[in-house]
């Protein structure tokens, strides 16, 4: 046989396992960029793995299907990627459809969950009365109440994933939490962290490109705050929101 023949896939085939092992050596290197972030092959990796993860925990079993309705972000090779690695198939639908059409697809694919981008947010709602939601990822932080989707997500029972945890790092210098934190022995970093971790259903997600802040955001299981602690940092002011897009739905309706 010739070598210029491509050989058979072999009988079993993951596709997001097979583009994570080719792209091994190049881990370093861009593969996504969106507006505010970059993926490099080795985050991508890494992430489809875990979202693989949390695909499985969620109860999803292989060969079913899931809704993904999300904006054109680095989270959507991600959504869909480990969705092919968990052995789960992605729908991957227009983010621009009615509800009407989304309840269509999510009958017609018999989804068993949806996948949502935070900026879709507001079709939760809708997308509840058709298939199970397990998680939502939204901008949450000390500086930014999510009241509303808070309650809508527990009383659905929906997890909320908080990303930009840290403010893009603003918390460092936030007065308040670096006097909380040093009552402690921690930072301000990491008393947002604990005050995200001990709400019910609220998994922060932060970014650290430095080994010893990713340790330091680990550090967060061997304290807890006060409820007078916590009143403090639920007076501060909770407007700043980061993550705003013009295309984005009035958050808070
Ligand atoms: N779901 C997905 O697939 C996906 C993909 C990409 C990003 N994301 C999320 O999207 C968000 C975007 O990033 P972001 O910048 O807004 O996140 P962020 O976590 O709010 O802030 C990250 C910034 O905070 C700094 N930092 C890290 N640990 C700190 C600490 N203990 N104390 C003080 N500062 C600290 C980092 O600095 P250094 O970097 O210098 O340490 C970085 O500048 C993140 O939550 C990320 O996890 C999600």
């Amino acid at each position: 046989m010739s070598d210029s023949i491509a050989s058979a896939p072999p009988q079993h085939f993951n596709l997001a396992a097979h583009l994570c092992a080719q792209n091994a050596p190049r881990a370093a290197k861009a593969a996504y960029i969106d507006d505010c972030r970059t993926l490099t092959y080795g985050d991508l990796a890494t992430r489809i793995r875990q979202f693989a993860t949390v695909l499985h925990e969620s109860g999803l079993r292989r060969e079913e299907r899931v809704l993904l309705l999300a904006h054109d972000t680095v989270d959507w090779p991600v959504a869909f990627l480990g969705a092919i690695y968990a052995g789960i198939v992605p729908v991957a639908v227009n983010t621009l459809l009615t509800t009407a059409d989304y309840a269509y697809m999510l009958s017609h694919s018999r989804a068993r969950a949806a996948i949502v981008s935070a900026a879709l947010s507001p079709v939760l709602e809708e997308a509840l009365q058709h298939a199970p939601v397990f998680c939502d990822q939204v901008e949450y932080h000390p500086f930014l109440a999510q009241d509303p989707l808070l309650e809508l997500a527990r009383a659905n029972d929906v997890l909320v994933t908080a990303y930009s945890p840290l403010a893009h790092g603003r918390v460092a210098d936030d007065a308040t939490l670096a006097e909380i934190g040093e009552a402690h022995g921690k930072s301000a970093g990491q008393v947002a962290l604990r005050w995200l971790l001990e709400q019910p259903g609220v998994s922060p997600i932060p970014k650290a490109s430095s080994h010893e802040r990713r340790v330091e955001n680990f550090e967060v299981f061997d304290f807890e705050l006060s409820d007078e602690e916590r009143s403090r940092i639920a007076g501060l002011p909770k407007d700043d929101r980061q993550i705003d897009p013009d295309d984005g739905p009035d958050w808070d309706e």
